[in-house]
């Protein structure tokens, strides 16, 4: 099982990063443990995966780190640059004073002097007092003061301790809004997107902005309390799935590719991992994109937990500045 880092394809983007195509997801309620996590992500390196997501709230930050630390040991990787690491500001810490002290502990959980990209996790804070606890109360929702936090951000990046910069879960109302104020325009906007949450509007307003996509819930998150059945059993996928000889996540993953979007999937299944991984020597007929572009839309992630009469978004349309 030899390494094979240069089967994921890379896409430049912000001038001097490149983003490998294919990332190792994190996000994971209740946590997986820390020794599935880092066995998982050490496997995940062996076979050539080199993009990996994390979140001050995942929980997975020190097993990344641990994982990171070990692949360098066991001479899988020669060196950390090597790897393309993203980690997110919770919502509590999104107060332009706390952005840079939550970044050190990132770091510092992580064991990294820098990572690759730091995300504003959403559009929205909660109160300090918070902290990353999930769920929490609705009453700590506030608004985020978009031009000060991303301030803040921009100061991470001047100081070097992240690489590059951006947000997820952003609409194009609140992409407008951010880029009014900022200095650096956010590198890429992570978002949910599968062929049943398609984002068309959404990534056409970042390819004119220059805000690289990457996709989060591929594959419908099953398993996690914001997950849906419905993608992997999804029949038009299906039916793509057995005609080509691939499996259904393998289609959602090569049909997230085949639009320039750059995809997280998680799995902790040895088989799974590199099964997501064989995505690159085949390709979609164009009546497979057109069959898939046809399924009926439904969003997985409705961020009810952040809709609330005292805080900025009373109703998930407000979040999302569309119907989901
Ligand atoms: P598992 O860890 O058992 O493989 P997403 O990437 O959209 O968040 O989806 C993650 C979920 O999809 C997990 O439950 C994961 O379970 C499952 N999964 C990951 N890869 C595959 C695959 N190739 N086939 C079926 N299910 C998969």
């Amino acid at each position: 099982m030899g390494s094979s880092s240069n089967i994921i394809p890379k896409v430049r983007v912000g001038g001097s990063s490149s983003i490998p195509v294919l990332g190792f997801g994190t996000a994971v309620f209740p946590f997986v443990g820390s020794e599935t996590m880092k066995e998982s992500i050490l496997h995940s390196i062996r076979l050539g995966y080199r993009h990996f997501d994390t979140a001050a709230v995942y929980n997975s930050e020190p097993s990344l780190g641990e994982a990171i630390a070990e692949a360098l040991c066991l001479r899988l990787i020669t060196s950390r640059d090597e790897l393309f690491i993203t980690s997110k500001l919770w919502c509590s810490d999104g107060h332009p004073h706390r952005v840079l002290p939550a970044l050190q502990t990132s770091l510092q959980k992580l064991g990294l002097e820098y990572i690759d990209l730091y995300l504003i996790h959403f559009p929205v804070s909660l109160k300090p007092e918070t902290g990353h606890e999930v769920p929490f109360n609705k009453e700590n929702i506030v608004p985020m003061d978009f031009k000060c936090v991303w301030e803040a951000m921009e100061e991470c990046h001047r100081l070097g301790l992240t690489k590059n910069i951006g947000v997820s879960n952003f609409s194009c109302k609140k992409l407008d809004q951010l880029l009014l104020t900022s200095n650096i325009t956010p590198m890429v906007n992570q978002v949910e997107m599968s062929p049943l949450w398609q984002q068309n509007k959404l990534r056409e307003y970042c390819e004119k902005k220059g805000i690289h996509v990457t996709a989060y819930s591929p594959l419908g998150a099953k398993g996690t309390p914001w997950g849906t059945n419905q993608v992997l059993d999804c029949e038009v996928l299906k039916e793509i799935a057995e005609a080509r000889g691939k499996t259904v996540a393998q289609v959602c993953l090569r049909w997230v590719f085949e639009h320039g979007v750059s995809v997280l999937v998680k799995s902790f299944n040895k088989e799974r991992i590199k099964e997501n991984l064989e995505i690159f020597d085949w390709t979609l007929s164009p009546e497979d994109c057109h069959k898939i572009s046809q399924i009926p839309q439904q969003k997985g992630v409705s961020g009810v937990e952040f809709i609330w009469d005292g805080g900025p978004y009373k109703s998930v349309i407000e979040l999302w500045d569309e119907k989901i």
